[in-house]
């Protein structure tokens, strides 16, 4: 594996009493993707939150670039390079599409100049949200909207993204689209955390997968030899099915 970029340790999260996640390890490298997966429920947004520091009652030790997070505000932990992409996509009622990707910026503090160039070049990518700047983001499709919340992680040049079911909701050309511009990243080397319910999509694209369970991590390996064994294919894919009842 590449050199650590996070590291997380005995992760524990509970909910009241409920004890959600049981001890979580995992490592995301440089420039590496990595697919988190697991069926409903099994804990796979938890993690992600957990390791944000968007759940109160939690343990363990998550070390993003040497530092330590736990005791970090989400805003620090977003200011030291962590972007995040969460399942409900948190896109700002009334705010247009340009304000609300003015609000990835704002932890950035560079200036309004910087901003516009940074604006710029996102819509280059994102011809999409090019379009429609000033529409009310919320009356946009749900997939456009899902390209404004990457779009908005992606605006202050983080080291790595935590994606929760990015593909949601979204047409297949446009997952294949999304599926290509986590490669470039990837590329460019950022690092992304990839919590996908197209299992077969997240293991061709990943380098690495960790396969979650009732909070526990129940596999991991890297991804091409998770595809070419025909049973832990299975396995892993079968969550597929599981999830979209046989359809
Ligand atoms: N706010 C909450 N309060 C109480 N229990 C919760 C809360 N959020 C999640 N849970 C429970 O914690 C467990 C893990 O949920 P989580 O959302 O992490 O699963 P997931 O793997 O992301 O599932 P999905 O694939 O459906 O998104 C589930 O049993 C869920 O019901
Ligand atoms: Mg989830």
């Amino acid at each position: 594996m590449a050199e650590t970029l996070l590291q997380v340790r005995d992760l524990n999260a509970w909910y009241g009493a409920a004890h959600v996640l049981q001890g979580i390890s995992l490592d995301v490298g440089k420039a590496e993707i990595v697919a988190l997966v697991g069926r409903n429920g099994a804990g796979k947004t938890t993690t992600v939150r957990t390791i944000m520091g968007l759940i109160a009652k939690r343990s363990g030790t998550v070390l993003f670039d040497g530092i330590d997070l736990m005791t970090r505000q989400p805003y620090e932990r977003f200011a030291l390079g962590l972007g995040y992409v969460p399942e409900e996509r948190r896109i700002v009622p009334g705010l247009t599409v340009r304000e609300n990707l003015t609000l990835g910026l704002l932890a950035a503090h560079r200036g309004a100049a910087w901003e516009a160039d940074a604006i710029d070049a996102i819509v280059t990518r994102f011809p999409r949200l090019g379009e429609r700047l000033n529409q009310e983001a919320v009356t946009m499709s749900g997939g456009e909207q899902q390209m404004l919340a990457i779009a908005r992680a992606m605006l202050s040049q983080p080291k790595m993204i935590l994606l929760d079911e990015p593909s949601e909701g979204i047409m297949p050309a446009l997952v294949d689209e999304m599926a290509e511009l986590f490669i470039e990243l990837k590329r460019g080397g950022m690092s992304l955390l990839l919590i996908e319910q197209n299992v077969e999509l997240a293991l061709e694209i990943s380098d690495r997968a960790y396969n979650l369970d009732q909070g526990r991590l129940v596999h991991e390996g890297t991804s091409a030899e998770l595809l070419a064994d025909e049973a832990i294919r299975e396995r892993y894919c079968g969550l597929i099915t599981e999830h979209h009842d046989g359809a």
